[in-house]
């Protein structure tokens, strides 16, 4: 058994086990809930490897986790044991100018390292709702994107190397900093929306690209959200690819209207269209977005200047927690939301979630990446009723076994945590023997995250 004093040897009086503080490490932004009985905070590969090692031996769980922002609670101690709190291990250790890249610890909050960038002239693309507090580790463990992967990829296509603790305490890297390489088995991938169960991530080199000199915001507005999502296929198909295609429902826009009456944008389904580059590509493209949507679209417009994109753009960002603004009685429960599926299959999905949401008499908010096929269905209920959680439940199931019926995915960037667990059988098939064969082989005793991703 691992006791308090073990972990002091390792880490002085970086570790607790005060119930008051353990309580905080207990759940994530999802349902899912597990009291750890030690938190610790390390602030190298060094105590992380000394950690495991000791875990490894007296065969105690261990978690890792960032900024507890996770919706499906992959960071959450189901089975207990020690929960690592990678948010001390935060330093930028070297911005490479010549090469475009950058080394960093896990711990650093994303919004803090593209502040960093900045005035280098690069960033690191993926952008989710939470980036002014997740952290690096954390976004990388979930393969996280956001508004900006329609154009530039996931996490995944940005991830040179990462210096990863095993289970038994050994240090491996599985890249380097090349762009490319053919040497094996492609380990960087493997850890990535692994979710800690193969390896605690303790150092990232990660490609970063050239700040575009300017973007512009196309706002369309349609009679149906179908009709945004076909609008969305023809634009694709045409050859454009924004930098961002966000679709924002009808209840959606009442919701935002709610926060700042004076927001200009249209009270139908909306979609934004957001494109980059230079000066000239830009107009060209907003207009041709313009051209290819206007037969679809009751209204469509480009905003007049950065200031109205800023506006709308932040808007966006808050909108998910802001549901409750329609109704105060009720709140949204993060359960559903993060279902995807091929592009060509996107009105399909809206009709089918509509449907979910009248059969079950739960509303549903629907918003998203719908340039990647990605909706956030935001079901909210007045949570002291009982019924209606028992309709959230069976909705939110609907929800995701239609994303499997249409091809799709039940989580296109959350992850799966112990929230969707029990959907990786159908979403998987035989792969996810694979996936067990793999963790056995390098978490032979179960210690790193057990109980997610239905391994
Ligand atoms: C967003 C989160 C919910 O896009 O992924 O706002
Ligand atoms: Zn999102």
């Amino acid at each position: 058994m691992v006791v308090l004093e073990d972990l002091r040897q390792i880490v002085g009086d970086r570790v607790t086990a005060s119930p008051t503080e353990l309580y905080c490490y207990s759940s994530d932004a999802s349902l899912v809930g597990g009291m750890p009985d030690y938190v610790v905070l390390p602030k190298s590969t060094t105590e992380v490897a000394q950690i495991l090692c000791l875990a490894s031996e007296f065969e105690v769980s261990v978690t890792a986790r960032g900024a507890g922002t996770g919706l499906a609670g992959g960071a959450v101690p189901v089975k207990g044991g020690i929960v690592l709190d990678m948010s001390g291990m935060n330093r930028i250790i070297e911005i490479d100018d010549d090469n475009l890249l950058v080394v960093v610890e896990p711990g650093i909050v994303l919004d803090k390292l593209n502040e960093a960038l900045e005035p280098h002239g690069f960033f690191f693309p993926p952008d989710p709702g939470s980036s002014a507090m997740c952290t690096i580790g954390g976004l990388i463990s979930n393969n996280g994107s956001g508004m900006r992967c329609v154009k530039y990829g996931t996490c995944r296509n940005y991830v040179l190397d990462l210096e990863v603790v095993l289970a038994d305490g050994h240090i491996i890297n599985t890249g380097s900093k090349m762009l490319k390489s053919s040497a094996g088995y492609d380990l960087t991938r493997l850890m990535i929306g692994a979710e800690g169960t193969l390896g605690v991530i303790t150092e990232i080199v990660l490609k970063i690209i050239p700040l575009p000199e300017t973007r512009k915001l196309v706002i369309a507005s349609f009679e149906t959200a179908e009709t945004a999502g076909k609008a969305v296929i023809k634009t694709f198909s045409s050859g454009i690819i924004p930098s961002a295609c966000e679709i924002l429902d009808r209840t959606t826009i009442q919701v935002l209207k709610r926060c700042d009456p004076d927001l200009l944008i249209p009270d139908d389904d909306v979609v934004l269209f957001e494109v980059d580059g230079t000066m000239s590509s830009v107009d060209e493209s907003a207009q041709r977005i313009v051209d290819v949507c206007a037969t679809l679209a009751s209204s469509i417009r480009i905003a007049s200047g950065k200031s109205e994109m800023d506006e709308i753009w932040a808007a966006r960002r808050l909108v998910g927690a802001a549901v409750s603004r329609l109704d105060p009685a009720k709140s949204r429960v993060y359960v559903g939301e993060d279902a995807g599926v091929p592009l060509k299959q996107i009105p399909n999905l809206i009709k089918r979630v509509q449907e979910i949401s009248d059969e079950f008499d739960v509303p549903a908010m629907k918003y998203g990446h719908i340039g990647d096929g990605n909706l956030h269905v935001a079901l909210f209920i007045d949570v002291m009723d009982k019924s209606q959680w028992k309709r959230l439940m069976h909705a939110a199931d609907k929800i995701h076994r239609a994303a499997i019926d249409l091809g799709g995915t039940v989580s296109c960037e959350h992850g799966i945590g112990r929230a969707k667990a029990q959907y990786m059988d159908d979403q998987c098939g035989p792969a996810l023997d694979t996936m067990r064969a793999i963790k056995a082989a390098l978490d032979p005793k179960d210690i790193l995250n057990p109980g997610k991703l239905g391994l």
